[in-house]
């Protein structure tokens, strides 16, 4: 099995389209980004700032993260709806910008992507599997991305859509020293595209890349 690494921006589609071609392509689907939000749990729970790197890289290093057909174990219990909430989201960029926490972390990561699969992160290309054999950056419009994120939380009206543009655009800001698109990542947009024609072309770039024996 080859491994891929999908990386983009908040709402370009990642997580939803990393799902369905692992499920696709029966590998097993890599969620870097659910460590940081499970480290982010873990740094809420115990109450310390989530401003102080050693402290978060304390807490990261002794949290116990799992993750099981896709959901998120943390010390054991599956935190999967806990991590997608509105408070863990609103901290995991600062709590995943600190240097000691990314390193507690990417063992876990790349441990979980030795077979082979499905990686999929902001860093996935550039850091975690910086061998992958597919590299897909994937992007999507700003509106697009803010209109699925409302669907996704249930709401839709215009001004929770526009609430959702300026999250998502704060959001890229924030990550954006750690969002590095690899020079070798194949751009996919996804603007106004269903999930299966999206994963269509990327199982159909996977077939090419097994085809040349794993060289792009
Ligand atoms: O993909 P996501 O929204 O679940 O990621 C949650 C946060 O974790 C995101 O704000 C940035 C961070 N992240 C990261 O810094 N590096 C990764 N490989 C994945 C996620």
């Amino acid at each position: 099995m080859i491994t891929v690494a999908i990386d983009g921006p908040a709402g370009s589609g990642k997580s939803t389209v990393a799902r369905a071609l692992a499920r696709r392509l029966r590998a097993p689907h890599v969620d870097t980004g659910a460590f940081y939000r499970a480290a982010t749990l873990a740094v809420l729970r115990v109450g310390v700032d989530v401003r102080d790197g050693q402290a978060c890289a304390r807490v990261a290093r002794a949290a116990r993260i799992e993750r099981r057909d896709d959901r998120t174990l943390l010390d054991g219990d599956d935190v999967e709806e806990e991590v997608r909430g509105r408070r863990v989201t609103a901290a995991v960029s600062a709590v995943s910008a600190h240097p000691g926490v990314r390193a507690a972390l990417l063992d876990r990561q790349r441990a979980q992507a030795v077979a082979g699969g499905v990686v999929e992160g902001r860093d996935a290309g550039t850091v975690v599997v910086p061998d992958a054999e597919l590299k897909v950056w994937l992007t999507a419009a700003a509106a697009e991305r803010a209109r699925r994120r409302a669907g996704q939380e249930g709401v839709a009206d215009r001004a929770a859509v526009a609430a959702q543009i300026a999250d998502l655009r704060a959001r890229d800001r924030r990550d954006a020293a750690r969002m590095r698109r690899a020079d070798d990542a194949v751009v996919v947009d996804t603007s106004g595209r269903s999930v299966e024609a999206v994963v269509d072309e990327l199982a159909g770039l996977v077939r090419r890349v097994a085809r040349a024996g794993g060289r792009r």
